[in-house]
């Protein structure tokens, strides 16, 4: 374990986005969506639980029948027990509540000591040691998924209160600032800034809307991302996706900072997922974080957008700023190194 500022032991490096929990009433929808267009492995478990795999780990996303249609939990693969253990007591040294998960739990994502507590946005966080290796063979449309030291990709939020989110992920996980980028979307000026855990680029990004409180995104998590081997794998998945009937939200494009190239989807739920191919891993010896002008060197747009669509934003953007963004504050005092 390294030490981090101020000669604290850092669990930076030791952390790495494990899996998702999505939940949903759109079993048979997501079931096509996952195998049939993304190409993922899917496993049933039962009538009201379904899981997808990406790799040798029995779970990557476990999908669990409920209203949100949304992610509502996100697992952090920690390396060892003693930045488990770390992590843990900053946890509890704030106060803030923490739960073992129960065994059907952490059978159901198929990991070894699990521990939750709550997160920014009501997403709960959880922390494991062990991710149970799947006995059956991988049955997927791609050539693989890259996950491993980088973690299976990343998520991405819209937030009100940036400042908490990053501090959060600072404090808790030891993330560091990648860097940023400057968009505008429909004339709404956007910083999105980007927060590594370990090699990937980014593990969470946070966008947020500058000078107005606004989050015109009705999801806790706007899209998340897993990244695919090949860029045949990229190609043939984007083909699918589109042939199947799914929505594409944003066509193939290469992004400005992270040079990943990818696209994305809608999914059953309505938050989006991106499929990118080739994302840059950060070298910690000489990396400076800067900002980028937009989000895209190329491509990227939107597809098949309608009038609906742009309304239902501008209603949920108006509605935002009464809506109460949850925080854990406990847990967000102190910045983001390296930024
Ligand atoms: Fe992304």
């Amino acid at each position: 374990m390294s030490a981090g500022a101020a000669g604290v032991p850092s669990v930076f490096g030791a952390v790495h986005l494990g899996y998702l929990v999505i939940e949903t009433r759109r079993f048979s929808d997501w079931r096509r969506f996952g195998t049939d267009a993304i190409g993922m492995h899917h496993d049933p478990l039962d009538r009201d639980r379904m899981r997808f795999r990406l790799d040798d780990q029995e779970c990557r996303f476990l999908l669990q029948r409920g209203a949100a249609e949304d992610v509502v939990a996100v697992g952090w693969h920690v390396d060892d027990h003693a930045a488990f253990e770390r992590i843990e007591a900053r946890v509890r040294a704030a106060g803030v509540p923490l739960r073992a998960g129960t065994a059907e739990q952490a059978a159901a994502r198929g990991v070894e000591r699990l521990l939750r507590f709550p997160g920014p946005k009501g997403l709960v966080q959880e922390i494991h040691t062990t991710p149970i290796k799947a006995a059956r063979p991988l049955r997927t449309q791609v050539s693989g998924f890259v996950t491993g030291a980088s973690g299976m990709g990343h998520i991405a939020l819209t937030s009100t209160r940036p400042a908490r989110i990053r501090g959060y992920f600072g404090h808790v996980l030891d993330a560091r600032l990648t860097d940023c980028i400057d968009e505008t979307i429909s004339g709404v000026k956007l910083k999105i800034r980007f927060l590594r855990v370990n090699e990937r680029h980014h593990s969470i990004a946070v966008a947020a809307t500058r000078g107005l409180p606004l989050d015109p995104v009705r999801t806790r998590v706007q899209h998340l991302n897993i990244q695919v081997a090949g860029l045949d794998d990229l190609a043939q998945s984007y083909q699918r996706v589109c042939e199947l009937g799914f929505d594409m939200a944003l066509s193939v494009g290469r992004h400005t900072n992270d040079r990943e190239l990818s696209y994305y989807a809608r999914t059953p739920s309505g938050f989006e997922w991106e499929v990118g191919w080739a994302p840059i891993t950060i070298d910690e010896s000489t990396w400076e974080p800067t900002t980028h002008q937009g989000i895209s060197v190329w491509g990227h747009k939107p597809v098949g957008r309608t009038i609906i669509g742009t309304l239902q934003q501008f209603r949920n953007a108006a509605l935002s700023p009464a809506r109460w963004e949850s925080t854990v504050p406990r847990l967000s005092g102190t910045g983001v190194s390296g930024g």
